[in-house]
């Protein structure tokens, strides 16, 4: 397998509200470069396991498909997405712009319990900028020192995330939002000609993998060949990641489909591959030939 360098995720657009753990900003090159290898722009672009929606954001913002569907399982994660899609978003950014970040106010506001969507939605984003890695599982907690010693603001932009918000939901009328399970609602979409599915699912299978998605996210079992199933059946395309696991490159080969490794970092800066799994890869190596987003240098924190 050819070796690309690792991407710098300081030059693609931030689009999301949400620094999603698990998030694939440093695989928007990737996925442009796929879509733009199709034979036709699709008339709807799918991603079943939505989180923060980056590859969605930006089909979206960049008009690379009609319409895009996201689907999301989680209540918390949904929420936000309801919210931003809904009637309740400008109630949404300017509480995120009038609120006064302090661990008290933090604390007072996660502890009082949402009695709406939107106040979710509030309090799904405070604790996606204020607890440990962005993570909203069980378990989790807020950050300490936070960035630079600014502690418990130091992911809480308050002007950028109300502007980001903003901006999707002026584009509101493109998308779909769905809450429920990926794998079904992929399915009712499977003959259907001209769409295409981006297939990020929680990784907890195989032996060997870190199964970092317990940790990581509410929602994490999956029949992951089930998943593999319904891609196989699915009459437009798709591309998937994994972590890079013996079972997962297994279940692959099984349903004949194609697997190649694109370098990533993950928050500790640690470099690792990503698996990325399709019908047809083609588009990676001539990418890889071009090289031009195969230079830069990915910050994993920049969000
Ligand atoms: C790896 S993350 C997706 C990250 C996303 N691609 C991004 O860039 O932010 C997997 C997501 O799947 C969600 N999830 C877990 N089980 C699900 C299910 N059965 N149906 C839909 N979503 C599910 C998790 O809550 C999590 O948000």
């Amino acid at each position: 397998m050819a070796k690309s360098k690792v991407v710098n995720v300081a030059a693609v657009k931030k689009l999301s509200p949400f620094r999603y753990p698990g998030g694939k900003t440093w695989l928007v090159p990737y996925a442009k470069a796929w879509l733009a290898s199709l034979p036709h722009k699709p008339t709807n672009f799918i991603e079943p396991f939505a989180g923060g929606g980056i590859i969605s954001l930006t089909v979206g913002f960049d008009g690379l498909a009609d319409r895009v569907t996201m689907i999301e399982l989680d209540d918390d994660v949904a929420s936000v997405w309801q919210t931003i899609f809904g009637a309740n978003a400008k109630w949404l950014w300017r509480r995120i712009e009038e609120f006064e970040i302090s661990v008290e106010n933090v604390k007072k506001e996660l502890e009082s319990r949402s009695t709406s969507i939107r106040q979710k939605a509030f309090q799904t984003i405070l604790k996606n900028r204020t607890y440990h890695g962005g993570i909203l599982a069980a378990g989790s907690g807020l950050i300490k020192s936070g960035e630079a010693g600014k502690g418990i603001s130091s992911r809480w932009y308050a002007n950028t995330l109300s502007k980001r918000i903003q901006g999707i939901y002026e584009l509101r009328s493109k998308f779909d939002f769905i809450q429920g399970d990926g794998i079904s609602l992929l399915n009712s979409y499977a003959k259907e000609e001209n769409i295409v599915a981006f297939i990020d699912p929680p990784y907890t299978a195989g032996k060997n993998g870190k199964r970092a998605g317990k940790r990581l996210y509410n929602h994490n079992q999956l029949d992951h060949e089930a998943l593999f199933d319904v891609a196989s059946k699915l009459k437009g395309d798709f591309l998937m990641t994994y972590d890079n696991d013996t079972e997962v490159r297994d279940l692959a080969r099984k349903f004949g489909f194609v697997t190649d490794l694109i370098p990533m970092k993950n928050t500790h800066h640690a470099e690792m591959t990503e698996l990325v799994i399709g019908r047809n890869l083609d588009w990676l190596s001539d990418m890889r030939k071009a090289k031009p987003v195969n230079q830069w240098l990915f910050d994993p924190n920049a969000d």
